[in-house]
């Protein structure tokens, strides 16, 4: 018997990031949208913890116990005192190291996928409360759809969609470290006054009317000065895609992948195949969103 999950990447539509707290952490506010380009992870009862994974980017992923699916599931086995004799098999589409959470995707997944297996009872509130402590963007993986993150981006009150956003994803070649980004963030803030982090009305507006082009003037992300001076080539692939015919362009989450907003899927698929031919990016996908937090299949 297994149980397969399958859980969605997010983009930020707004990151507004505070000044650096006594943990380390930045208070956030953070308007993640769920797109469709999806990790599907699959809980088979094993002798023990192991953890594989299959896909393009299959290479960079860890498999020890530093895995992040690897963890929540020993949290989930802990807290409701069962053998976490697992095997997760990861199946990955998310850009691994791209700011497109996907680490935190698999890690909401396997919660889900071994919490059904196990069939430990637990509540929605309390998986939530154990994605919180596995990671900052761990809780809207399960959620998805749309949401407001608070604190470090953790506590979540999901947002009304009011239509469909098309998007094309430019995965980089190379992958920024999170915490790395966010170094850089407080030193390019240093001697500044950095402004309690807020949503901005307007990119909720945008979003309650599925409104692509209102979206695309209010988009935010404070990390992107940071993950363009990480990763300077990125201001290539943005104009590429500005030049394309996007609305906006913008780097997504902590980067280096970057977000591209169009106004129809047609012209997400064309944004995509210029991108491809500009030799700015890797590879160019197209997703839209809102898509659904992690759903047992
Ligand atoms: O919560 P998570 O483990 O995903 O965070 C990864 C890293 O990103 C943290 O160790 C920290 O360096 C940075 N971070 C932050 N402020 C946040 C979220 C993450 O500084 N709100």
């Amino acid at each position: 018997m297994s149980v397969t999950v399958r859980v969605p990447a997010k983009v930020n539509v707004q990151l507004a990031v505070g000044q650096a707290r006594a943990d380390g952490y930045h208070d956030l506010a953070n308007v993640f949208l769920a797109v469709s380009l999806y990790d599907e992870v699959t809980a088979t009862p094993a002798d023990g913890l192991r953890v594989t994974c299959e896909g393009a980017d299959a290479g960079q992923v860890p498999l020890d116990g530093t895995n992040l699916a690897a963890r929540a599931a020993t949290a989930l086995a802990e807290r409701y005192g069962r053998d976490p004799a697992v095997h997760l098999h990861i199946a990955k589409d998310i850009p691994v190291a791209g700011g497109m959470a996907g680490g935190s995707a698999d890690a909401a997944g396997a919660l889900l996928a071994c919490d059904a297996l196990w069939g430990t009872g637990a509540s929605r509130a309390e998986l939530l409360e154990l994605c919180a402590e596995l990671g900052s963007d761990v809780p809207f993986g399960l959620v998805g759809g749309a949401a407001l993150g608070t604190g470090r981006g953790e506590r979540l009150v999901e947002l009304a969609v009011g239509g469909e956003f098309h998007w094309v994803f430019a995965q980089a070649g190379r992958g920024l470290s999170t915490p790395a980004v966010y170094r850089e963030f407080d030193r390019l803030a240093e001697g500044r006054e950095i402004p309690e982090p807020a949503a901005a009305q307007p990119v909720l507006d945008a979003l309650a009317k599925g409104d692509p082009d209102a979206l695309a003037v209010a988009l935010a992300n404070d990390l992107q000065p940071a993950a363009l001076s990480l990763c300077p080539e990125l201001s290539d692939t943005l104009a590429a895609g500005r030049a394309a015919g996007a609305l906006a362009a913008l780097v997504s989450g902590s980067g280096p992948t970057t977000a591209f907003l169009a106004a129809d899927a047609r012209s997400a698929a064309e944004v995509a195949a210029v991108l491809r031919a500009s030799g700015t990016c890797r590879e160019a996908r197209t997703a839209s969103g809102p898509a659904p937090g992690a759903t047992v299949l």
